[in-house]
């Protein structure tokens, strides 16, 4: 190939990054390049200059609050398509582009009849980024769906395929968020939608519409839309309200624990998890502190949901920090629990 058909690295110098993360958050990224494909991911790591600088991966940017200039290559994932892999007896295979919509694809191939991913309905952000922390709602984790994906490696280029083992999901974790941080570009997603199709509905908000409807047993649209429901009605949409979804993780705690803060909050909403420990609503937490609805600059505390924070407009991530930073305290200093941020602090 001769180098005039090399096809060219779309590439944006000094490139503000407000519009591509889902806080509005403003940062400019030294260099931003559209990447959108795995070769076009071999080509910055080939490049003579972006192959050797600080690079920093970004999908939807849903999930990441900037509280400064990138000095880095920023590379802005952008691989498209969606399409049926497989059809076997007992699952359907979906593969995605990691550039692609995850609200999209769920609603996708909820309406194509390929059920299985309507609790995930709506959660923002991009299809490459749902594995990095394990996306999960209503009683459903990415890692119940996953098949697998390609990830290229920053480092040499070479594609991988990684199985679930290798992804090390956790509770909005994964290995992405972990040794593999930085140092990996998802490219393409595929998930595993079982048949036959069993809906979960043991979430408490879910159980509520089945009383309200009368209807104790939804089909999987039916599920979409009630889940669809349920977040607008709780979660701003980041089109109208820059935001990150939940700001914090929800804590795990010893049984111990769990019976001394009781002892003190009868109220408090816990959930008993499968190894003993406990895991407490963050959002109740924070909501005891009584942030709900309260403001530091232009960073506040969204009014019908308390784990979630929300740009009032105009915010810098250093607001966005410095009222977390607030509750932080306020949470450990009623509770002793140390809060851990769900998002990317950059
Ligand atoms: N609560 C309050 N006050 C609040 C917020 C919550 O008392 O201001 C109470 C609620 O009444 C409820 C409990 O806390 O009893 C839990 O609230 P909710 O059902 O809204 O869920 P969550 O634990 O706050 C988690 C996920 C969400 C996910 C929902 C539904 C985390 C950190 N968050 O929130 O995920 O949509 O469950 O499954 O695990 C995200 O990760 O960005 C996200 C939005």
């Amino acid at each position: 190939m001769s180098p005039s058909s090399v096809p060219l690295l779309d590439v944006t110098e000094r490139a503000n990054l407000r519009l591509h993360n889902s806080f509005g958050l403003p940062a400019v990224a030294a260099i931003l390049v559209r990447v959108a494909s795995a070769a076009d991911v071999r080509r910055v790591v080939d490049h003579p200059a972006y192959g050797v600088a600080p690079q920093f991966i970004l999908g939807g940017g849903s999930n990441v609050v900037f509280t400064r200039d990138l000095d880095a290559v920023v590379l802005k994932v952008e691989i498209m398509g969606r399409r049926l892999l497989a059809e076997t007896a007992d699952a359907w295979i979906i593969e995605a582009g990691a550039g692609e919509s995850w609200a999209e694809l769920v609603a996708w191939t909820v309406a194509q009849g390929w059920p299985g991913l309507e609790n995930l309905a709506l959660i923002p952000g991009s299809v490459g980024a749902a594995p990095v922390q394990n996306i999960g709602a209503y009683g459903l984790e990415l890692k119940d769906r996953f098949e697998s994906l390609d990830a290229v490696d920053l480092v040499t280029g070479r594609s991988v395929t990684l199985g679930a083992a290798e992804c090390r999901f956790g509770y909005r974790d994964s290995v992405f968020k972990q040794h593999l941080a930085g140092k990996s570009v998802i490219t393409t997603v595929r998930l595993r939608l079982p048949r036959p199709w069993r809906p979960v509905l043991g979430y408490l908000d879910l159980e509520r519409r089945m009383l309200e409807t009368g209807n104790a047993r939804p089909d999987a649209a039916t599920i979409f839309d009630w889940v669809c429901a349920i977040r607008r009605a709780k979660l701003p949409d980041p089109a109208v309200i820059g935001n990150a979804g939940s700001f914090f993780k929800n804590p795990v705690v010893t049984p111990e624990q769990c019976r001394d803060i009781i002892g003190r909050d009868p109220e408090i909403v816990h959930y008993p998890m499968a190894d003993g420990s406990v895991k407490l609503a963050a959002g109740w937490l924070i909501d005891a502190c009584g942030w709900k609805g309260k403001s530091v600059g232009r960073a506040g505390v969204y009014d019908k949901q308390a784990l979630v924070l929300v740009n009032r407009g105009g915010a810098s991530g250093a607001e966005v920090v410095t009222l977390a930073r607030a509750i932080q305290e306020s949470v450990y200093g009623r509770f002793g629990i140390r809060l851990e941020p769900e998002p990317i602090i950059v």
